[in-house]
């Protein structure tokens, strides 16, 4: 890496690996994200999406290799995770210095939820509870965003709306993000490069060159889709007819 290309990274890691018993889950791996860059991670279930965005978060340590993550990182998971016992604006600013709550206030609006603030989580439905964990993970201005399959847990049309509104806030606070997703579409739509994990590596590591906004109608989104797919393993029989749901099976 030249001088130039270091400051200007995010995340680099090199020779990643993490070992569970016998299996080297991550073996190798390397990986860049430039500053304000949008990186999605495809890969099939067990091949350590997870893992490596547990390392990068400093939730669990490696084996070998070397990372360097900046210091302000959070993380989204598919699940919410919000503290039941606390309403919802305290959800936002609980890792937050006292007397931030302006902030919170206006990260909820960010996520259209500022009318929220003095509800429990338990009363939001899956969509808003996704869209406070977002608040929580913006309002610390991370460097570094890492989302776990934040969507895969909601409906169709709320997974657009979501995706739309990610898309919207990342270009507008420009941290770097690694997006994990079983979902090629969604990676194609929001990502600046995407990559293919696989036996411990990247086996694909490309820019979307595909112009934005993003069709899926567009002859280049759906070349990228079925390269993806095919680095994925999804044989091309069974991918023929595009849908969004079909490429979220496709690859599980
Ligand atoms: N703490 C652990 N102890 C033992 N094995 C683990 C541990 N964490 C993960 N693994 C194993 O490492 C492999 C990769 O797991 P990981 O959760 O990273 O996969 P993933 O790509 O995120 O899958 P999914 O798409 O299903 O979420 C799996 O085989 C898993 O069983
Ligand atoms: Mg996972």
């Amino acid at each position: 890496m030249t001088e130039n290309a270091h400051r200007q990274a995010a995340v680099r890691v090199r020779g990643l690996r993490r070992v569970f018993g016998a299996r080297a889950v991550l073996d190798g791996l390397e990986l860049d994200i430039a500053r304000g860059e949008f990186v999605a991670l495809l890969g099939a279930s067990g091949s350590g999406k997870t893992t490596l965005l547990r390392i990068l978060g400093a939730l669990d340590g490696a084996d070998g290799g070397e990372v360097l993550v900046p210091e302000a990182r959070t993380i989204v998971f598919q699940e919410p995770r919000l503290v039941p016992s606390k309403k919802v604006l305290a959800n936002v600013t609980v890792a937050l210095p006292r007397g931030r709550r302006d902030d919170g206030l206006r990260a909820l609006a960010e996520v259209g939820l500022e009318r929220h603030a003095d509800a429990w989580p338990a009363t939001l439905s899956g969509g808003e509870a996704q869209r406070v964990a977002l608040a929580r993970a913006l309002v610390r201005e991370p460097e570094l965003l890492l989302l776990d399959e934040p969507f895969a847990a909601l409906d169709a049309l709320t997974r657009l709306k979501m995706q739309d509104l990610v898309d919207e806030l990342c270009r507008k606070h420009r941290p770097a993000v690694l997006l994990v997703t079983h979902d090629v579409e969604e990676a194609v739509r929001l990502a600046d490069r995407v990559a293919v994990l696989r036996d411990g590596r990247l086996v694909t590591d490309e820019k979307v060159t595909v112009a934005r906004p993003r069709d899926p109608g567009d002859p280049a989104f759906a070349a990228l889709r079925r390269r993806l797919l095919d680095d994925l393993g999804v044989p091309a029989a069974s991918h023929p007819v595009k849908t969004p749901e079909l490429d979220r099976v496709g690859v599980i």
